[in-house]
């Protein structure tokens, strides 16, 4: 479903542009879950003048984006959130949570602003799960002055999405590239990106042969 020009406007005031913008999704978890909500980064894909997103079976996110119809997109540079929301549960206190109709949608306390979707149309593949989504709503929670582009912080990400990928294939080309990025975000980063590679260390204890 194309969107309306009013919503690429806005989404593109939003900072959510053409290709593929990084952002952290928070949903709801089914009723019997431990805990009410989750979040991890997913790309939101914008490509002629379409928006969807891709998951990977076998995700949380996958799972509940199944069962509910509306998310958010949190809008974030804390590299931190991008790396306990990656590999750990986020703590219930760092929801917020909106009333969209009578459904209950989480955002991240934290997050500088964030988007509201609607899912619209899924289309099943075998590994993955494409999502045509539809923007809703929109907030600033904290303005921003603006985000200056750091090599550390976008290291940080791709240390994330090359972990998750190990952990799953133990390709040992990840680990390659997860040396890679880990030097340039010692070299290049700011306070929080050294946090977060102490996240992403423990995070590694276990394989720590392999690397
Ligand atoms: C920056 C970034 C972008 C990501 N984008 C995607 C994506 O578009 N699709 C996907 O399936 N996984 C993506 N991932 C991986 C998921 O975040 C990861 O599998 C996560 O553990 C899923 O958590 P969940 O099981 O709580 O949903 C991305 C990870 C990062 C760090």
């Amino acid at each position: 479903m194309k969107e309306t020009s009013a919503n690429l406007k806005r989404m593109t005031e939003f900072g959510i542009g053409e290709g593929i913008s990084e952002i952290i999704v928070a949903t709801k978890n089914s009723p019997s879950g431990e805990k009410p909500f989750n979040a991890a980064p997913f790309g939101i894909i914008w490509k002629n003048d379409k928006m969807f997103l891709r998951l990977f079976r076998g995700t949380k996110t996958c799972e509940n984006l199944m069962q509910e119809d509306f998310f958010s997109a949190n809008i974030t540079a804390d590299s931190v959130l991008y790396a306990r929301s990656t590999f750990y549960d986020l703590d219930s206190h760092e929801f917020s949570t909106l009333n969209f109709s009578g459904t209950i949608v989480p955002v991240l306390k934290e997050a500088d602003r964030y988007v509201v979707f609607q899912c619209k149309n899924r289309v099943l593949a075998e590994d993955t799960i494409l999502i045509d989504i539809e923007p809703i709503g929109f907030k600033i929670q904290t303005p921003t002055s603006g985000f200056l582009p750091n090599r550390g912080f976008y290291s940080i990400l791709e240390i994330c999405i090359h972990l998750t990928r190990y952990e799953q294939t133990r390709d040992p080309k990840y680990i390659e590239w997860i040396r890679h990025h880990w030097s340039l975000a010692q070299r290049c980063g700011r306070k929080n990106d050294k946090e977060a590679l102490a996240i992403l260390k423990k995070r590694m204890a276990g394989f720590e042969d392999d690397f």
